[in-house]
Order: structure tokens, then sequence, then C-alpha cells
């Protein structure tokens, strides 16, 4: 039988944040009711971030008013804090995810406190997600390099993996926030977070900022991950993160998917059309 992989789409939330122009709340709920149709099964919708820092995503709770859910999908909203999470849950989020990183110059100009700070914030929230019965995923930016501080080791990555994943978070999602790592980097910093978590609960998320996302993800296959992040037409990136471009796009890391011989459940002529839909996004009307 055909191996599955799952693909997160995260494209109206990693993609969206980061475009300049504001986007109609309109537009955002017709990409992702059109996501909803290609056959995901996890989408990131939106967060629920201070909109003094990420106004793009100011309108949150009407994007997940506004959609046509599908029962078979979890609808996903990043939360940086309690009141973060409250709002996503009054919104109905299926989970959420929490945000750490690696480095401390991305942790403190993403989400203004020290990686050791961020846990303080997160741990109400993994209490309270525990009590209601809501999945968190947890994210590690810049697993091996940071846009301020540089190389990251391998050993650094898997430590804040690890802090994440102690504190119950269900999938550790592994950030290359700026698109730089290769093969080369990506291999010693999965084989030392494979070394503290079970590989089954991790997933990659790698920007294409220099063309080597697929590699990196074929690179993670051979590793055992089977989830990876991707954005509908390789929208994307980080506003706090300069040099994070796109996240890999979508139909790209399907095709190389499928190609590999694993299936991935989706369909890539819906998947197509989203796709355009998406790129006319990011051009002024
Ligand atoms: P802060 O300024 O230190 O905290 O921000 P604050 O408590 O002083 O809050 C500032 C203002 O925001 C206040 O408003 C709060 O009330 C409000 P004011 O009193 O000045 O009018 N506020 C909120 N509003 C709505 N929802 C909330 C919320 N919290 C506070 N949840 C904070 C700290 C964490 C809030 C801020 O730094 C923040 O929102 N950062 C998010 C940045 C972000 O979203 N970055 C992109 C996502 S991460 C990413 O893209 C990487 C990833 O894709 C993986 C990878 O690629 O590596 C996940
Ligand atoms: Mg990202």
């Amino acid at each position: 039988m055909t191996e599955h992989v799952t693909l997160f789409e995260v494209g109206p939330r990693d993609g969206l944040q980061n475009e300049s122009r504001m986007i109609p709340t309109a537009d955002k709920i017709k990409l992702i009711d059109m996501l909803s149709t290609v056959g995901f099964s996890k989408i990131e919708a939106t967060s629920f971030v201070s909109p003094k820092w990420v106004p793009q995503m100011g309108d949150a709770a009407e994007v997940m008013q506004g959609i046509s859910r599908k029962p078979s999908i979890h609808y996903a909203a990043l939360t940086p804090n309690l009141r973060g999470y409250h709002a996503a849950l009054d919104a109905k989020a299926d989970e959420v995810a929490i945000f750490a990183s690696a480095s401390e110059g991305f942790s403190q100009k993403n989400i203004n406190c020290s990686f050791a700070e961020s846990l303080e914030r997160f741990a109400p929230i993994m209490a309270e997600a525990k009590t209601a019965g809501i999945p968190v995923r947890g994210y590690v930016s810049c697993v091996t390099e940071c846009p301020y501080d540089g190389p990251i080791t391998p050993e650094q990555t898997a430590k804040t993996a690890k802090a994440l994943f102690d504190m119950g978070c269900y999938e550790i999602s592994l950030g290359d926030t700026i698109g730089a790592a290769t093969p080369a980097t990506t291999a010693p910093m999965i084989d030392a977070v494979v070394d503290a978590i079970p590989v089954q609960n991790l997933a990659g998320h790698f920007h294409d900022t220099h063309g080597h996302a697929l590699a990196n993800i074929e690179l993670c296959l051979s590793k055992g991950i089977r989830c990876f992040d991707s954005s509908v037409a390789g929208l994307g990136g980080c506003p706090y993160a300069p040099g994070a471009k796109g996240n890999v796009a979508t139909e790209a890391a399907a095709q190389r998917i499928h190609d590999l011989g694993f299936d991935t459940g989706l369909d890539l002529t819906k998947l197509a059309k989203a796709a355009t839909f998406a790129q006319s996004l990011t051009r002024p009307a």
C-alpha cells in the first residue's frame, strides 16, 4: 500500500501574514473554502496574535467565523499567549499552535521575549488546552539558522523541540524560517531531534528562499518524517525574519512527494485552482 504523507496547508496564515497589502477578509475566507475542497486534513487558517505586530491577521475571528467548515478538516490557529488561545477557542479553532525559536535573537524580534519567557507564556495555554481536549502543535523556528544569531547547532534545536514536546505538544514542526537549510545542515539537525523526540511526532516546515525546500523534504522523508507544512502558491514568509520568503509551494511539494511514491490524498486539479486564486491575492487589484 502507498504510504501516506500529510501536507499541512499553512498558506492562509504563514502565507498571507507577510503580505503588505491588506487582503480583504472575504478573499481569505474564499481561499480557505477553496482549500477545503482539496483533501487536506489540516489547514492553518489564521493567527490570534497582536494586530499591532501583524496587522494582516487582525481579522482572525471574522475569518474563522466566515469559513465553511468540513468536519474532516482541523482548522488551526497560531496562539502566542493565553489571550490568543482564548480568542482562538471562542472562534472554534480545532487546534492551536504555540511558536518558539531555537535562537534567542528571533524569539526577541518575533514575540518580544526570551525562549525561557516564552515557555512561561505557553504553560497556561498547555494546561487549559489539556483540560479542554484541544490539540496543541509546537513550532520551532530557526532550526538551522537565525537571521539575527547566525547558525544554530543541532543540539540547540533538539533541546528547544524537546521542551515543547515535553510540555504536551502533539507534534513539533521544525521551521527553516529563512530557507537557509540545505540537506547537509538539515540531516544532522533531524538526527539530533529524532534522538530526543519520536519521528512520528515531527513535521518539516521549509521556506524556499534558496530553492532547497524540496531537497530538504526528500531528506526528511528518508529519515522517516511523514508530515510537512506547505503553502498554496508558495505564499509567505515572516514579517520578523528578513529573508523569509514563501513556504514551499503545496503544489510542488505534493508533486515531489507523489513522484517519490508516497500519497498525499490531495486533488491536484483543485489545488491548482486554489493556487491561481492565491496568486491573484498577492497582486494589487
Ligand atoms: P508585546 O508587545 O510584548 O505584548 O507582544 P503586550 O502584551 O504588550 O501586547 C501588545 C499589544 O497587543 C497590546 O495592545 C495587547 O493588548 C495586544 P495595547 O494594550 O498596546 O493596545 N495583544 C493582543 N492582541 C490580540 N491578540 C493577542 C494579543 N496579545 C497582546 N493574542 C506578542 C507580544 C506575543 C503579543 C507579540 O509579539 C505578537 O503578537 N507576536 C506575533 C508575531 C507573529 O505573529 N509572527 C509571525 C508568526 S511566527 C512565524 O511565522 C514562524 C513560523 O511560521 C515557523 C517558521 O517559519 O519558523 C511559525
Ligand atoms: Mg514559517
